[in-house]
C-alpha cells in the first residue's frame, strides 16, 4: 500500500512539471495510480486506440502523418489517381460532419457509416493483392509514436492483454505492428475493420460489423465477448485514446476496477482541452511520444 502510494506520488509529481501534461483532478488520479499499481499486471487490461494515438500525427518535420484508411488516399495516387481524388472527396466531404461542434452522435452516425461504406467500397474495386497494400505501408507517411514500440514490448513481456480497438483497418495495423516489432505480439487482440483476401491474396471485402468513429464501444465487440469473458479477472484497464469518442472503448467489458484513461490532443489545442480534461484523467498535449504511458505501466507491476 505504502509503496504503491509512493509511486503514484512520483509519478503526479513528474507530471506536474511536464508543460504538456494536463490533469483535471490529481487526487482522483492518484487514487487510479494507486489501484493500479496495487493490483500489478495480473490485473491489468491495456485498451488502445491506434491512428494519432499509437501512431504519430506529426513527423518530425511538422507534417501531418497518414491514418491507416490516410494509406489508400495518399499512396496510391501515382498509380490509381482516379481513387485517391474519390478518397480525398470523402475525405473533405466527411471531416466536418466527424468534428462538428453543432450535431449529436446520432446525427452523425449515418454519415459515418456511409464514408466507412463508400470508403471501404472503392478500396475493394480496385482489386489490391496484400503484397500491394504492404508496399503502400513501406512508402506512407505512418509511423509509431515515440517509445511506442517499447510501450509494446513492455506490455507483451508482462504477459498483459493489449486491445488494439480501432476504427481503421486492422491489416494495415499488423503490417506496420510486424514491421517494427519483427513479430505480432502474442498478447494482442485487434478489433477494427479487416479485409478479406481471396485465394489470389486479392482483398475483396472488409468485414461486418463495420467500425467507425462513434461505434467504439459494446455495440461492436459482440465477436469479442469470448475474448473479454476470458480477460474478466483483469479488472482494472490503462484506456489510451485521441478523440472523444475513443472514452467508451471500454464500455461493455466486464471489468469492475478502475479505467485510468490517458488521451492526446492533436489538434485545436484551445477549443478542446477543457472536453478533453473533463473525459481523460491525463491529456497529452501536442506531444509525438508515448513515454509518459511507458512509464506509468513500467511502475504497475
Ligand atoms: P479512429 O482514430 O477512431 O480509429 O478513426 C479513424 C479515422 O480515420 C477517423 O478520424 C476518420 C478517418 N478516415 C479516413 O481518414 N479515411 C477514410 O476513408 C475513412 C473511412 C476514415
Amino acid at each position: 500500500g505504502e509503496l504503491a502510494q509512493a509511486l503514484a506520488m512520483y509519478i503526479i509529481d513528474k507530471i506536474k512539471k511536464n508543460p504538456n501534461v494536463r490533469v483535471r483532478d490529481p487526487a482522483a488520479l492518484q487514487a487510479k495510480l494507486q489501484q493500479i499499481i496495487r493490483d500489478g499486471y495480473d490485473k491489468l487490461l491495456v485498451i488502445s486506440d491506434f491512428d494519432f494515438t499509437l501512431s504519430r500525427y506529426k513527423d518530425n518535420t511538422g507534417q501531418r502523418c497518414l491514418t491507416t484508411h490516410g494509406v489508400f488516399d495518399d499512396c496510391t495516387k501515382e498509380l490509381y489517381p482516379k481513387l485517391a481524388e474519390e478518397l480525398g472527396i470523402l475525405v473533405k466531404k466527411y471531416i466536418p460532419i466527424e468534428f462538428c461542434p453543432n450535431m449529436s452522435v446520432e446525427e452523425k452516425t449515418p454519415h459515418m457509416e456511409d464514408w466507412w461504406r463508400t470508403s471501404h467500397q472503392k478500396i475493394v474495386e480496385n482489386k489490391f493483392t496484400y503484397e500491394q497494400i504492404e508496399e503502400f505501408v513501406s512508402r506512407a507517411r505512418l509511423y509509431l509514436r515515440d517509445a511506442a514500440v517499447e510501450f509494446i514490448r513492455s506490455v507483451e513481456a508482462h504477459n498483459v492483454p493489449l486491445v488494439l480497438f480501432s476504427a481503421g483497418i486492422g491489416n494495415i495495423i499488423e503490417i506496420i505492428l510486424k514491421k517494427a516489432l519483427g513479430h505480432v505480439p502474442h498478447t494482442l487482440h485487434v478489433i477494427s475493420n479487416l479485409m478479406e483476401f481471396d485465394d489470389n491474396n486479392v482483398c475483396v471485402n472488409f468485414t461486418e460489423p463495420l467500425i467507425h468513429t462513434f461505434c467504439k464501444n459494446s455495440s461492436v465487440i459482440t465477436g469479442e465477448r469470448p475474448f473479454f469473458h476470458h480477460v474478466r479477472n483483469r479488472t482494472n484497464v490503462i484506456l489510451l485514446g485521441d478523440s472523444l469518442g475513443d472514452i467508451n472503448m471500454d464500455v461493455g467489458i466486464e471489468n469492475e476496477g478502475t479505467s485510468l484513461k490517458i488521451g492526446f490532443l492533436n489538434f485545436d489545442f484551445d477549443n478542446l482541452l477543457p472536453r478533453y480534461t473533463e473525459v481523460y484523467d491525463i491529456v497529452i498535449i501536442d506531444s509525438q511520444t508515448m513515454e509518459l504511458p511507458l512509464e506509468i505501466f513500467r511502475f504497475c507491476g
